[in-house]
């Protein structure tokens, strides 16, 4: 008996099915309730009671391996079955890629404008105290962005509160380089405002600084007048309305004509044809010596603006809740 089942186990391990009928004979030959190996085990009874154990564990050995290797030939058909119903000509699954968000585009766009100009990137902390982001900015102590109403104080302590622009990245600036300085700072800022089509409580700016000997204002005019161009277009005009800012003396605001009709009047621009985009200055020579920077040696313009205004702007958006909502539909047009 125990040649017959090293005979059959021999045959187990040369054996190849080629299709799922020659798998299948193979099986009933072996596994069926009448097949070899059941066969086998009903003799197993007349086995000499010395030889049962030896007997007893090829039988086994044969009973898993021809198990083994159908469900081996098995899988191996199906593949090849698989295999041969692929249309390698078919096109793959359109597959949902992420897309960069719409403030992201407008936000590396504007920074690649300007460190074409030699500007560098800093970033300060979103919680700051009252120094970085108002006494340090020549803001008077009864300035009414300093009240509860404008700024998110944490804990209720008035020293620590969300930065409500990024103007403050100036000083932290100022407070750890020398001039020249030409830097860029973009970053989320924080107002206690109701949210609606025009305002949220949380937004985006850029802030511009740039410190050195003999800055004008003509230099002001004349880099802002070139990022306006490499953004709106060649065509695009700016013109700058005085202003007031504490940190800066003079200061500006600036408008470019209407981005979607020309400067002919439309909606957009309330017939107006020019559209405000940000505010800038002269730094107040009470800004440089507050950060220890010499007035009498040093000039300098400053500039900031909100990445949603301007996004909205450039691609005709009327609602600014659309870039919180992150509904994919609105996203993916970017
Ligand atoms: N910090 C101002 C704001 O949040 C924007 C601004 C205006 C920044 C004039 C400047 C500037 O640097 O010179 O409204």
């Amino acid at each position: 008996m125990l040649e017959k089942i090293n005979a059959l186990l021999a045959e187990t391990e040369h054996f190849f099915a080629k299709t799922k009928d020659e798998l299948e004979e193979f099986r009933i030959k072996m596994l069926s309730k009448k097949g070899e190996i059941s066969n086998l085990f009903v003799e197993f009874k007349n086995v000499p009671n010395e030889l049962k154990k030896e007997v007893g564990q090829t039988l086994n050995v044969l009973k898993n391996k021809a198990q083994e290797k159908i469900e081996h030939l098995r899988i191996a058909l199906e593949n090849d079955e698989v295999q041969a119903d692929l249309d390698l000509s078919l096109t793959s699954y359109p597959s949902n890629l992420g897309t960069r968000h719409p403030l992201s585009h407008m936000r590396n766009e504007i920074i690649e404008v300007f460190t074409r100009l030699g500007f560098v990137i800093s970033e300060g902390p979103e919680i700051e105290d009252d120094w970085h982001v108002f006494s340090a900015l020549n803001f008077p102590a009864e300035h009414p962005a300093r009240d509860m109403q404008d700024t998110f104080f944490i804990e209720k302590n008035p020293d620590i509160m969300l930065r409500t622009h990024t103007s403050s990245v100036q000083v932290r600036v100022m407070d750890n380089q020398k001039p020249p300085i030409r830097t860029i700072s973009p970053g989320r800022v924080f107002r206690n405002e109701a949210i609606s089509a025009r305002a949220h409580c949380i937004f985006h700016q850029i802030e511009g600084l740039y410190i050195d000997k003999d800055v004008s204002f003509a230099d002001l005019k004349q880099t802002l007048l070139y990022f306006a161009k490499e953004i709106f277009g060649a065509e695009t005009k700016i013109r700058l309305r005085p202003s007031y800012f504490p940190f800066t003396e003079p200061s500006a605001e600036m408008d470019i004509s209407c981005s979607l009709c020309g400067g002919k009047g439309c909606n957009v621009c309330k017939h107006t044809g020019w559209l405000e985009i940000l505010g800038c200055g002269m730094v107040d020579p009470n800004v440089l010596e507050s950060n220890g920077i010499d007035s009498k040696v040093y000039t300098g313009f400053a500039f900031g603006m909100g990445i949603e205004r301007m996004t909205m702007l450039k691609y005709g958006i009327k609602d600014l809740r659309r870039f919180f909502e992150n509904d994919v539909r609105f996203l993916k047009q970017f």
